[in-house]
């Protein structure tokens, strides 16, 4: 059964993002995925210092393994001033090698805005991560929601329910092809062999 997990930038209780992830994420377990969500207000990491090693520390780790065994994403962020949330770019900071050759399903929650900034922000990152990303997104405004956080646009709740749909049947795909090109025919490791965890 693949291992999708949602990720949800915002720490805004009530949060339209975390509602967009659960959305998609529902799909994607209708198509028979393991889902689960990563909530990073229920997960607050510590701003990312390059020069530590964060080897022992256990909260830090659950959330990296929770990562590392997931086959792919659905990752959704507030947009803040045209890019992602500084605790969605923080989280990437800590988990960039668990996330090469995964594939992931992007959205984001704006005040007015279609998110065009800040999904493309998002999106530049986990290429830098060397990780997929399906070739269109969801952004949806203050406006597609009502008081409850309900997404009241039927146009959204499609998109959010096909970037489930694919990033469940996708993701599995690319990660086996990734993992398989890793090692060379006599063994000896390839290509990304020496980053991915
Ligand atoms: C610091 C900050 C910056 C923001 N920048 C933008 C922006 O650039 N464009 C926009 O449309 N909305 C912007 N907003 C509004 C949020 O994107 C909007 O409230 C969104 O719903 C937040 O997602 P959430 O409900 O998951 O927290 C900003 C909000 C904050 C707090």
């Amino acid at each position: 059964m693949p291992k999708v997990l949602g990720i949800s930038g915002s720490l805004r209780e009530g949060s339209h993002t975390r509602r967009m992830v659960e959305l998609a994420l529902q799909a994607a377990a209708e198509c028979g995925s393991a889902t689960e969500l990563l909530d990073l207000r229920e997960h607050p990491m510590p701003l990312f210092e390059a020069h530590r090693d964060y080897k022992d520390d256990t909260r830090i780790q659950a959330v990296v393994q929770k990562i590392r065994e997931a086959e792919c994403y659905i990752v959704g962020t507030p947009e803040y001033h045209g890019c992602m949330s500084g605790a969605l770019k923080n989280l990437f900071d800590f988990v960039y090698t668990e996330i090469s050759g995964k594939l992931f399903g992007i959205v984001a929650a704006t005040g007015g805005s279609q998110g065009v900034s800040s999904l493309d922000n998002l999106r530049a990152c986990l290429l830098y991560c060397h990780a997929w990303v399906l070739p269109y997104n969801v952004g949806a405004s203050s406006r597609d929601f009502d008081d409850l956080g309900n997404i009241v646009n039927d146009q959204v709740v499609d998109r959010l329910r096909r970037v489930g749909r694919d990033v469940a049947v996708y993701g599995p795909l690319l990660w086996e092809q990734f993992r398989r090109d890793l090692v060379q025919p006599d063994g000896a490791p390839q290509g990304f062999a020496g980053w991915v965890q």
